[in-house]
């Protein structure tokens, strides 16, 4: 099924060529129908059959099992939360914390993992931010950072690099050293094969809508069983417990403890039929497939462009350029190529590479890197009103808006933009409010 099958059961890519996974994958059309026949199932049919409840705590129990054998591990240690901040937060909130208490994050984490510490800060938590280098963790720092630490909070795949941490090693070492460990892998569900208990971290955070080809709202933590006793859920509801009565209740004794009520059950319902899709294609022939793709278009670029590896480890490759917004917005209007830039690092795209992109998309998204880079000057040169090519010699007509505030039109014999752009320098730019 790899890639055209996949890439024509998905209605949004008939106009454009996605390559922005690494935020939200767009829902194959299998997986979004499951989604919608479970709201009526849910919502119509199963009034009149065993009722709403039931229906829907089957359906959680299914879905349970089916996420846990995906990612090789057992229902007892699989919540079903909302996303992976909703994850992150949960365990967050378990934790009993005291003024003083460490909590140790990379300086990589998305806002998701970054927040709910900088909130604990307000409780007197200390908040250690390990360096990292072009995706990489620098070890020594990170020993460092996690003596007496409490928590250590840290991606599996870093999503403004693509590079993968060695989160079994470093789970092991923080865990000697007494932290609770919490993984962000949102990336990597769907993406490449997961055997989440060969991590040995105390928690993971993931969710659906990104490479699992899920819908929103069904997001999944694992919690090993072991780590249990160190939590105490922040909330609670029937779904949390396996018995109550007058005298008390009795929480779940696995994961499902940090469930609370009502969720629509049409997200998980998608899960399940994501899950089987992608079984179904097979996570190593995804794998494979990514990792071709990546590396022809790392191969494809000049080597200092590329802050990812040069031997891609993810379908994630970070790309610098010299105007990201217009990059960004000049390869959908021109090339119907769909990606993203980053807070961090600043001077660059992401380009998401998943099982329904081709050879074809990488070498337009070559082609149109190359030729925007070309025609587009850099933040100290005059502004371009617009362009145009004259002949095949080698003529082009620029007009543009100069420091002085004045538009002038100019004939250039060069095709070369780097010539080009020399002779502007001097020109000056126009300052804001100048138009
Ligand atoms: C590494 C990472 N963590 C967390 C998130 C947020 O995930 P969610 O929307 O499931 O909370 C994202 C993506 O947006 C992400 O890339």
């Amino acid at each position: 099924m790899i890639p055209t099958e996949l890439r024509e059961s998905v209605p949004a890519f008939d106009d454009v060529r996605y390559m922005n996974t690494g935020a939200s994958g767009p829902t194959p059309r299998s997986v979004l129908e499951a989604g919608q026949a479970e709201l009526e199932s849910h919502e119509w049919e199963s009034a009149g059959d065993d009722g709403p409840y039931p229906h829907a705590f089957n359906l959680y129990d299914t879905v349970r099992d089916s996420i846990a054998s995906f990612i090789q591990t057992t229902s007892e240690e699989i919540a079903l939360t909302q996303s992976t901040s909703d994850g992150i937060n949960r365990i967050a909130t378990a934790i009993e914390w005291e003024p003083g208490d460490v909590i140790v994050r990379t300086d990589l984490e998305h806002p998701a993992g970054v927040l709910p510490w900088e909130r604990l800060k307000q409780k007197g938590c200390e908040v250690r931010v390990v360096p990292t280098e072009n995706g990489r963790i620098h070890r020594d720092d990170f020993t460092d950072a996690i003596q007496g630490a409490k928590l250590v909070c840290l991606s599996a795949i870093t999503w403004n690099y693509g590079t993968v941490l060695p989160v079994a090693e470093l789970s092991a070492e923080a865990a000697d050293a007494g932290a609770f460990v919490l993984v962000d892998a949102v990336q990597w569900p769907g993406h490449l094969p997961l055997d989440v208990s060969s991590w040995d971290a105390h928690a993971v955070a993931m969710a659906s809508h990104k490479w699992m080809l899920g819908l929103w709202g069904a997001g999944f933590l694992y919690i090993d069983r072991a780590a249990l006793s160190r939590l105490e859920p922040a909330q609670i509801g029937y779904r949390s417990v396996a018995q109550m009565s007058s005298g008390g209740y009795e929480l779940h004794s696995g994961a499902q403890q940090f469930e609370v009520g009502t969720t629509s059950t049409a997200p998980y319902v998608a899960l399940d039929s994501a899950v089987t899709l992608l079984e179904d294609i097979g996570l190593p022939a995804i794998e494979s497939h990514i990792l071709s793709l990546a590396e022809l278009l790392t191969d494809s670029i000049d080597a200092e462009r590329i802050y990812s590896p040069r031997d891609p480890e993810t379908g994630l490759v970070t790309i610098q350029v010299e105007n990201p917004d217009t990059t960004i917005e000049r390869c959908k209007d021109e090339y119907n190529l769909v990606l993203r830039t980053l807070p961090e690092p600043s001077d660059a795209i992401r380009a998401s590479i998943h099982a329904y992109n081709t050879r074809e998309d990488v070498e337009i998204l070559v082609e149109a890197l190359d030729r925007i880079a070309k025609w587009t000057l850099s933040a100290h040169s005059p502004l371009i009103v617009d362009y145009w090519q004259g002949d095949w010699v080698g003529t082009s007509w620029i007009r543009v808006y100069t420091g002085d505030k004045s538009i002038r039109s100019i004939r250039w014999e060069s095709f070369w933009w780097t010539e080009i752009e020399s002779s502007l320098t001097g020109l000056g730019r126009p300052g804001v409010g100048d138009f």
